[in-house]
C-alpha cells in the first residue's frame, strides 16, 4: 500500500498555549478514574474533568483523586458535565455500556455504539477542535463508528488500541531479557483484541534487531516462547478480571502516556489506532501500528517492514475489526433492554 506522510496538524493546543489544556474524560469508572490520575502526575497543571451518567460517581472519585494528587502538588481534577467540556483540548472516552453478552440481550457493540454516539452528541458542539481518544470496548470499531459520527480529520479520532497489549509484551520481554523497557522497540499491531499480533521482524532490543541480539547476548526465545508470550498478552485482561473483575491501571497508564503526547505536542511513537485508509488491502479500518502521537492526533509516519505470516496476520486481524465496523455501521443502534 501507498502512504502519505501525513502533515503534522496545528491543534487547539498549539493555537492556546496560555491556557491550561483542558481534559475531558467521560466515565468515571475504573479505567476513567486511573486514567485521571496518572495524567495529572503526567501532566501538571492540565485541567482535568470526569464526566459520568451517575454524577454521584464523578464526584466521589474527583474527591478521591484530590487526596492522591494532593501528595504530588497538583489540584487539577475535578467531577463536571458536559457544559465543562467546552473549549476541551482532549475528549477521553472511558464509558462502560455495562451490557454482557447473551441470547436475550442487546447486541453489546450496538449498545457501546449507542452510548458513544450520545456522549459524541453532547461533547463534539461544544469542543470542535478536541482529539478524541477512545478507550470504551471495543475500541477500534468504536474509535471508526466515532469517526463517522464526528466526520473530523480521521488523525483526531485515536483508539487507545493495542497501547495496553504492547506495554503487557514489553514487560515480559524485559523480565526475560533482563533489559529495562524503554530499551525494547517491540509493538503488539492489529485489533486490541485475540487477533493481534506481535511484529517480532521489526523488534529492537538496545537498538539491536531481536534475532542479532539474542545472538549475541546469548540469550533465547524460541518459537514455544514466542507462542506463550502471544497468548499471555492476550490472557492478560481475562486473568485481571478473573482475580480482581477489571483491568484498568495498564490501560490508564496508556491513556495518560497518549494524553501527555497530545497535550506536551512530543511527536511520541505508540502503539494507538485511527481509521487508515487501507491496511493489507482492508480499507478504512482502525486497526494499531506504531503512530507519532502530537497535538494534532496520532499519525502513521511510515508503514511497518514485516514478513510474510505478519502482514498476512495483520490483513486477518484488519478483517475482523472491519466486519464488525461494517455491521455496526449497517444497523440502526438498538435501545439498551
Ligand atoms: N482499551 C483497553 O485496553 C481497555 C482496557 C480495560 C477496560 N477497557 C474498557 O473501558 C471501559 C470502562 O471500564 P471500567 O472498568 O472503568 O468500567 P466501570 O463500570 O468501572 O466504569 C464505567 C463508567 O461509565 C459510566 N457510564 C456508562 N454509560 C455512560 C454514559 N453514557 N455517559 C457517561 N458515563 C457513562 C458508568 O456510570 C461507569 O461509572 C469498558 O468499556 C472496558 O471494556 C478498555
Amino acid at each position: 500500500m501507498k502512504l502519505m506522510h501525513a502533515p503534522r496538524r496545528r491543534g487547539a493546543l498549539e493555537k492556546r498555549k496560555m491556557r491550561q489544556v483542558r481534559i475531558v474524560i467521560v466515565g468515571a469508572g475504573l479505567v476513567g478514574g486511573s486514567a485521571a490520575l496518572l495524567a495529572a502526575v503526567a501532566i501538571p497543571g492540565a485541567d482535568i474533568i470526569l464526566v459520568d451518567a451517575e454524577r454521584v460517581r464523578a464526584q466521589a472519585q474527583a474527591l478521591d483523586l484530590a487526596h492522591a494528587t494532593a501528595s504530588w502538588g497538583h489540584d487539577s481534577v475535578r467531577a463536571g458535565d458536559y457544559e465543562d467540556a467546552r473549549d476541551a483540548d482532549i475528549v477521553v472516552i472511558t464509558a462502560g455500556a455495562g451490557v454482557k453478552p447473551g441470547p436475550s440481550r442487546p447486541d453489546p457493540v450496538q449498545v457501546s455504539a449507542r452510548m458513544l454516539d450520545d456522549i459524541i452528541d453532547s461533547v463534539a458542539p461544544l469542543a470542535p477542535e478536541a482529539v478524541y481518544v477512545i478507550a470504551s470496548n471495543p475500541c477500534d470499531v468504536l474509535a471508526a463508528h466515532a469517526l463517522r459520527r464526528l466526520g473530523c480529520a480521521r488523525e483526531r479520532v485515536i483508539s487507545t488500541g493495542t497501547s495496553l497489549d504492547t506495554a503487557r509484551l514489553r514487560a515480559m520481554l524485559s523480565k526475560r531479557l533482563g533489559v529495562a523497557t524503554p530499551a525494547i522497540d517491540a509493538f503488539v499491531v492489529g485489533e486490541h483484541g485475540d487477533s493481534s499480533l506481535i511484529h517480532w521482524s521489526g523488534a529492537l532490543v538496545a537498538g539491536v534487531p531481536l534475532e542479532d541480539y539474542l545472538e549475541r547476548s546469548g540469550s533465547e526465545l524460541g518459537p514455544a516462547s514466542r507462542g506463550l508470550m502471544m497468548r499471555s498478552v492476550h490472557d492478560a485482561g481475562r486473568l485481571s478480571r478473573e482475580g480482581k473483575s477489571a483491568t484498568h491501571y495498564g490501560i490508564g497508564s496508556c491513556i495518560a502516556r497518549i494524553c501527555q503526547a497530545i497535550a506536551h505536542n512530543s511527536n511520541l511513537v505508540l502503539p494507538v489506532a485511527v481509521v487508515h485508509a487501507e491496511v493489507e488491502g482492508v480499507r478504512d479500518v482502525c486497526v494499531s501500528l506504531p503512530m507519532v502521537v502530537n497535538a494534532g492526533g496520532a499519525h502513521l509516519p511510515a508503514y511497518p517492514t514485516m514478513d510474510a505470516d505478519e502482514r498476512e496476520a495483520l490483513q486477518q486481524s484488519a478483517r475482523m475489526v472491519k466486519d464488525v465496523t461494517d455491521r455496526i455501521a449497517a444497523r440502526p443502534a438498538e435501545k439498551v433492554a
